[in-house]
């Protein structure tokens, strides 16, 4: 069986573009692939964060990800800073790749518009981690969204790099691209994130959801009603891309486009949708939380996996770079 990893901040609440972007497409892979899903909470720390929150923040990541569906007996689930070989390898990899590299990766340079008083070397670094998480398992694809494309590319870069250096070790691995890879904010223009408020949560209240979807922007060329619009500008109908079926989608689709539906009634059709295809894992996630032991379990169990091929693939690493014992 090929391989697959992929990760997810520990940062914040989950939001359905991290749902539509990344997590529903892990799940569809499981029974096909060893997958390797890893709550990546070193590179959470490169921006502010609140120590006394990391535990619970990696806790509910871990519940949320196995309440949407990625069943620990199918898959391995862990946390990055259980599994040290990470940053062991990661440091051999910043000694093969250029500053340059780095700061020109679109994420960086957002990120440091961001939090301009805490541009940390972490930073900067931090796709330099994540090609580490991917080889160290020498996986063969990485499903992400699309904010992710350009750090899988320098991952290929950097394997390219070592295997040309040191010896064949890593595969290059490819992108695995989701049908959504990427689902825009409420405000319909920046992608939804965690760090602005434009995003709808997994788990939030249903009022809550349905006030923040009845706010959102539609295609903004459609003023009134009875005007036409435009549904490929449209990012509910992106959004419910993920939820609704394919006639449902169609006649929407022409609905809109001959003013016969009303954004507002999109809306409520959107928000059925993904209410019937939300409960099921709402309630999952309901019955984790009260079950704390057993995903520390399942966490436990993953790293334990994990370590055993990290450990392999670092003592093949050093045989390389002429680092073994
Ligand atoms: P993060 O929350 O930044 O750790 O992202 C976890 C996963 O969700 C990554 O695969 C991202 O590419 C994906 N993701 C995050 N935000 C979006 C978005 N707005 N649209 C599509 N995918 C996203
Ligand atoms: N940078 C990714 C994100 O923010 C998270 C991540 C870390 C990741 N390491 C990874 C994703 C390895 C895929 C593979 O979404």
């Amino acid at each position: 069986m090929k391989r697959i990893f992929s990760g997810i901040q520990p940062t914040g609440e989950i939001h359905i573009g991290n749902y539509l972007g990344a997590i529903q497409n892990w799940v569809s892979l499981i029974d096909d692939y060893d997958c390797i899903y890893c709550i990546v909470d070193y590179h959470a720390i490169t921006i502010d964060f609140e120590s006394h929150m990391m535990k619970s923040q990696i806790m509910e990541t871990a519940i949320v990800n196995m309440g949407c569906g990625l069943d620990p007996e199918r898959c391995s689930l862990f946390v990055q800073s259980h599994v040290p070989e990470h940053t062991e390898l990661a440091w051999i990899f910043n000694c093969i790749t250029p500053i340059g590299e780095l700061e020109r990766m679109t994420q960086f340079k957002d990120k440091s518009k961001q939090h301009r008083h805490n541009i940390n070397i972490g930073l900067l670094n931090y796709p330099v981690l994540q090609a580490a998480d991917i080889l160290l398992y020498k996986a063969h694809f990485v499903p992400v969204g699309e904010d992710q494309f350009q750090h899988v590319e320098l991952t290929r870069e950097i394997a390219r790099k070592f295997n040309r250096r040191f010896g064949e070790v890593f595969p290059e691995p490819q992108v695995l691209s989701p049908n959504t890879p990427r689902i825009l904010g409420l405000d319909g223009k920046k992608k939804m994130s965690k760090s602005i408020n434009n995003y709808l949560g997994l788990t939030e209240p249903e009022d809550e959801i349905w006030e923040k979807l009845r706010k959102a922007v539609t295609d903004e060329a459609r003023k009134r009603r009875r005007d036409p619009g435009n549904p490929d500008r449209c990012n509910i109908f992106t959004i419910h891309g993920g939820f609704g079926s394919r006639e449902d989608l169609e006649a929407i689709d022409r609905g809109c486009r001959e003013a016969t539906i009303g954004c507002v009634d999109h809306k409520r059709m959107l928000y059925e949708d993904m209410m019937a295809h939300l409960t099921p894992i709402r309630n999952r996630i309901r019955e984790l939380r009260g079950n704390i032991d057993y995903v520390k379990e399942v966490l436990e169990n993953g790293a334990t996996r994990c370590k055993a091929i990290a450990v392999e693939v670092m003592d093949e690493v050093k045989a390389k770079t002429g680092l073994a014992r």
